[in-house]
């Protein structure tokens, strides 16, 4: 064909990446890969290997070893026999090793980015442009991080030996996100990539090599699903870093709900991608190929709902068509490729079974009309229409190129529908309007928000989700802290276990209470929600006796309907998070002042408890606590930061929401005020359980919010048996987040009954927190487990 005709046709000619150096690479492994432990390489114990194969046509490209339980044992002791060492490494020297796998991902980028897609099948204009750069700059920027880790945290120590499994649609990016932030802070690594793409990471263990980072410091064992779940039972691992599914990252939180083990979960989503009817419509196409069509869809974060304005929508739904039709689907490593293969046979089962159950449940399926390759794994761009919001493919997430549907009138309506999910890892916002935007941006409960762009990463910007989308960031300093504790609270003595409360026997109605009991010296107090003092549900109470044994009243037995109804008016309370900072430091301002007057009964009361020493000192510190909180109100903001391209990443602290707590019962007024504090500080509404062993602070605890303008609802208190009222909050699908202070038992339990909606956990891990010494028991590190970071991307410029 000539020049001329070329022009007059606009045919894409082939331009394929070379494979040459990849191929090389396997050939001069033989084809056969081992596991990379210790800083070198081991045949697995049981000598068994997989393959992986090239999706795009189906053909093998190496032998992989399958890891077994031993060959996990065996990285784990090579990780904690490198720990001490890599620890003891200043900052700078543990720099310069990021530093120097930074310039060599750069240095092997063409290889890096070919085997990638071989592995994968995505566009190699993808691995070449997105993937490999953004690996570099993860370990540049946490390079930044090491360097200047003794600086900005002091205070701080590795988790210490971290397993980390990663899925397969980013294989190197994912690598990235976990091993650079876990080297950077001083821990040692055990990383199991994704059975489907496992040779980027193993090209990765050869950089390590060649930067000669200390042995056992990164190791990599390859295998399938039961390998993962070899490294999350391991005994001697003290944290756990997954992204998923969701179904994989609730196994991986009942296995490790007796330990301590440390959780980030990176897992699903179905993001909603939002059209005004003021957006410049050509762009939004543009940003909607990015946001679902990008990695045929294999992406968490993908907008694979698409929420038009009613009066745009035929209008985009036509430029969608047109620029679908236009999209190139066909071989990745043709440079000219904008869709390439699915990763797997049983991916692509999975899409075509999603989509034809929403067509069976009333969408309308439209494709363009490529021919698909003869051979490989394909499924071309797809667009659902008339989906219901109840449809699977509306709920689910299918990870695959098939966009879904919807319309909106109203703005309200539009945020209805884009929270209408379980997920809430990201969200795209498209208007003119800048008001509208942010508006909007604020309202949506996803931990990203691209406003008139898509998929923008960055390290510096932390991503991760809300609900059932996981917890955890990955990403920016918040990101760090996923691999760091507070040395007081690594090295904190453990909690004395506690009688389970749950055996106790539930006494009696009030009425029958024995005629021989000391009476009574103080009154009987009631549960309180929604800014109401209530009587129980179940009509039963508690004594409370002083350690002595004497009668010092009665507390309510508060039992599931108590806890639903506080639930209930701790979600009708949630514009407590809109109140201004200074509004909300106002009113702890006030509760210092009530509790400095009344300081002297509440300490009195308190005294027949703890004693007149501590019950004195709580009181005092008391008062110091809520003056620091009500100082950190408008403090503890968010961030702007400035990503290597057009574009500002506001990253907001934003509240939770609804967060049950079970407070300690040694400390019964400033543990509750240091536990529920910074819980409200932020913005969350709570459901308190006070101390068990001396529920009567309740009833000061009341009137102190009731005196100091608290709105009715943002802080509720149902006391009763911890263990009991634990399991119910914790069950219980509207509440958010989990505050459990306890022994071993009591800890476990709270992670393992909150599974159901992922539901983040804070606890003190069973182990003591000092709630006298203001130095531990208040200020940043419970106001970041009180927060959660959205980031909102705004670009600037034409
Ligand atoms: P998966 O969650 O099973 O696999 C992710 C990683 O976890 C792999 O390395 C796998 O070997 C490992 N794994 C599997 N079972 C494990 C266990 N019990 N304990 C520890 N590790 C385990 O995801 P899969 O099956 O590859 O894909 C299924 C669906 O999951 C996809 O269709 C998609 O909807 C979703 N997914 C979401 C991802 C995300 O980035 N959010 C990534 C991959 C899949």
């Amino acid at each position: 064909m000539s020049i001329a005709e070329k022009f007059v046709t606009m045919e894409y000619g082939p331009a394929p990446e070379d494979p040459k150096e990849a191929q090389a690479w396997l050939e001069h492994h033989g084809r056969r890969f081992d596991l990379f432990i210790g800083g070198t390489w081991r045949a697995p114990v049981a000598g068994e290997y997989f393959d992986t194969i090239d999706p795009s046509n189906g053909e093998k490209l190496a032998s992989i070893a399958q890891g077994g339980a031993a060959d996990v044992d065996a990285a784990v002791r090579a990780a904690r026999a490198a720990s001490p060492k890599w620890h003891a490494l200043t900052p700078h020297a543990r720099a310069r090793y990021l530093y120097a796998l930074a310039r060599l991902v750069q240095k092997h980028s063409r290889l890096l980015a070919v085997l990638e897609t071989m592995d994968n099948g995505k566009p190699i204009r993808e691995s070449r442009d997105i993937d490999i750069p953004l690996v570099a700059r993860h370990f540049y920027y946490h390079a930044g991080w090491a360097q200047l880790l003794d600086q900005e945290f002091p205070e701080y120590e590795p988790c210490g030996v971290v397993g980390q499994i990663i899925p397969w649609n980013f294989p190197l990016l994912m690598l990235a996100w976990k091993i650079a932030p876990a080297l950077a802070t001083g821990n040692t690594v055990v990383l199991k990539p994704a059975e489907y793409t496992p040779l980027t990471a193993l090209v990765f263990a050869g950089l390590c090599q060649e930067a000669e980072l200390p042995a056992g410091v990164v190791n990599i064992v390859t295998g399938d699903g039961s390998t993962g779940e070899a490294l999350v039972k391991h005994p001697d691992v003290d944290k756990i870093a997954f992204t998923g599914s969701t179904e994989v990252g609730r196994a991986i939180r009942s296995a490790t709900a007796v330990s301590h083990k440390r959780l980030s979960l990176e897992l699903g989503g179905k993001s909603p991608f939002i059209v005004f009817e003021d957006a410049d419509l050509d762009s939004t196409v543009e940003g909607l190929v990015d946001g679902i069509w990008f990695n045929q869809g294999q992406v968490c974060c993908a907008g694979s709902r698409l929420l038009m304005q009613e009066s745009i929508a035929e209008t985009l739904m036509s430029k969608i068509r047109d620029r679908m039709s236009s999209l190139r689907m066909g071989p990745p490593l043709d440079k000219a490729i904008d869709i390439g293969a699915i990763v797997a046979r049983v991916q692509l089962d999975r899409i075509e079974r999603m989509v034809a159950q929403g067509v069976a449940d009333g969408a309308i399926c439209w494709q363009p009309q490529h021919a698909l390759p003869a051979r490989g794994f394909y499924y071309p761009p797809t667009l659902l229409s008339n989906v219901h919001p109840t449809s699977i493919v509306a709920q689910q997430e299918i990870f695959g190129p098939v966009l879904a549907a919807m319309t909106f009138r109203t703005p309200k309506e539009a945020v209805e529908l884009a929270n209408n999910t379980v997920y809430g890892l990201a969200s795209c916002v498209w208007s003119e309007s800048i008001n509208v935007a942010l508006h909007v941006a604020a309202q949506i409960r996803a931990g990203v928000v691209w406003v008139n762009c898509t998929n923008m990463f960055d390290a510096a910007c932390g991503f991760g989700g809300y609900r059932e989308s996981g917890y955890g960031r990955e990403g920016g300093r918040e990101g760090l802290l996923e691999y760091m504790e507070p040395a007081w609270f690594k090295h904190a003595p453990a909690l004395p276990a506690a009688v389970a409360s749950a055996q106790v026997e539930i006494p009696g109605p009030t009425d029958d209470r024995s005629e021989t009991s000391t009476p009574a010296i103080d009154r009987t107090v009631k549960l309180y929600i929604g800014g109401k003092q209530a009587r129980p549900d179940s009509g039963y109470s508690m004594e409370v006796r002083s350690p002595d044994g004497r009668l010092l009243g009665e507390a309510p037995l508060g039992n599931r309907k108590d806890i639903r109804n506080a639930v209930e008016a701790a979600r009708k309370a949630e514009s407590w998070a809109k109140a201004t900072a200074h509004n909300r430091a106002q009113v702890l301002y006030y509760c210092a002042e009530n509790l400095a007057q009344r300081g002297s009964e509440i300490s009195r009361r308190l005294a027949a408890a703890v004693g007149e020493q501590q019950a004195a000192m709580e009181v005092e510190l008391g008062i110091e606590r809520i003056f620091s909180y009500a100082a950190w109100t408008d403090k503890f903001d968010g961030a702007v930061h400035n990503p290597p391209f057009r574009n500002i990443a506001i990253a907001m602290n934003e509240p939770i929401g609804t967060v049950g707590v079970i407070c300690p019962a040694d400390a019964p007024l400033l543990g509750f005020l240091s536990m529920v504090l910074p819980l409200i500080t932020a913005g969350n509404t709570v459901i308190a359980v006070p101390s068990e062993k001396y529920p009567l602070i309740a009833a000061d605890l009341y009137q102190l919010f009731d005196t100091s303008d608290l709105p009715g609802g943002a802080v509720n208190i149902v006391t009763g048996y911890a263990s009991q009222l634990l399991k119910t909050l914790a069950e219980h699908d509207d509440v958010d987040a989990i505050w459990c202070y306890g022994d071993d038992t009591a800890v476990a339990a709270a992670k393992a009954m909150s599974i159901g909606n992922l539901k983040q956990v804070w606890t003190n891990e069973g182990r003591v927190i000092d709630w006298l010494n203001p130095k531990v028991a208040e200020g940043r590190w419970f106001l970041e487990h009180a927060t959660q970071v959205k980031n909102i991307c705004v670009p600037y410029g034409e």
